[in-house]
């Protein structure tokens, strides 16, 4: 496991992105010292359709003033959404050190340093007491992990009774077989995707009941399209998810956008209650 978890993080690991970031934004003339949220929301979401999909997600249950975990939290800007729009207590943990290290930079960037709390761990093994979040939130991770049935657990575990799960998530659909790179995996080894019905049985499994579903697949598609309109016309943009997938960005995003296409993979979120 600690040979994956290391493969995870060089596969993720760009040195010293919170300074580039930095350097981009100064680039397009913005003021660091005066730096809002929207400025860095093309790179601090790693998921389709960013920032969007996160306000969507939030509007589903009652978030406000909730204590809420973002397992597999990356650069941190949904956590940083969550506290400011819904002054949710809100803590992120991640696997990749460089990944924590730019989330709480970037939350002092934009002085929500003191609602926010960023943490390197393990999505399977969470530091956490029973019962601790009123919601567990996750958005695109668990391609990562081969021991789902660990991840889910942790996530139920951690989650108060009566509270949410919250997911966003690639799923498999069919048995046709899925290629690579793709934003999250380089090759296969990384990579363990999961159909909706199966989690769905995990989590039944643990005694979580489903609230709601929702096909995302057609608005990451249309989000798609839009995407590689425009890194054709004008090229990578300032601040984008070029900024972590570097030059491998356009073969992974094509990929994924052609596998959601063919009906390979699937999105979906939801919510299921403890
Ligand atoms: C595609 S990114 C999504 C990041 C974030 N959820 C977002 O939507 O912006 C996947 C993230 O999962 C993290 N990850 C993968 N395996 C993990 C594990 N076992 N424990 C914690 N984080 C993990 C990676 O480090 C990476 O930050």
């Amino acid at each position: 496991m600690e040979n994956l978890h290391q493969d995870i993080e060089n596969h993720y690991f760009k040195e010293g992105l919170y300074e580039d970031i930095i350097t981009r934004l100064e680039e397009q003339d913005i003021d660091v010292s005066k730096v809002s949220r929207s400025d860095i929301a093309g790179v601090d979401e790693f998921h389709v359709r960013g920032a969007e999909v996160s306000k969507e997600l939030a509007t589903r249950i009652d978030l406000k003033e909730a204590s809420v975990l973002d397992v597999g939290c990356g650069l941190g800007g949904p956590c940083r959404m969550l506290a400011e729009v819904y002054h949710c207590k809100a803590t992120g943990i991640d696997l990749s050190h460089e990944y924590i290290r730019t989330a709480n930079k970037l939350s002092k960037l934009v002085n929500l340093d003191d609602k926010t709390t960023f943490i390197q761990g393990d999505a399977t093994q969470l530091p956490f007491e029973d019962n601790t979040f009123d919601v567990v939130w996750t958005q695109h991770v668990q391609m990562n992990i081969p021991n789902k049935k660990e991840f889910y657990s942790e996530i139920h575990r951690v989650l108060k009774d009566g509270g949410h799960f919250l997911f966003y998530d690639i799923l498999k659909k069919g048995d046709g077989e899925v290629s690579y790179p793709m934003p999250w995996a380089s090759s296969k080894n990384l990579s363990f995707l999961l159909k909706t019905e199966e989690m769905d049985d995990f989590l039944t499994a643990l005694g979580f009941i489903k609230e709601q579903s929702t096909d995302q697949t057609q608005a990451g598609i249309d989000f798609f399209d839009v995407l590689v309109a425009r890194l054709k016309e004008f090229g990578p943009p300032k601040i984008g998810l070029n900024v972590l997938m570097g030059e491998t960005t356009k073969p992974k995003l094509m990929n994924l956008l052609s596998h959601l296409k063919m009906g390979a993979l699937e999105l979906k979120s939801g919510v299921y209650k403890k």
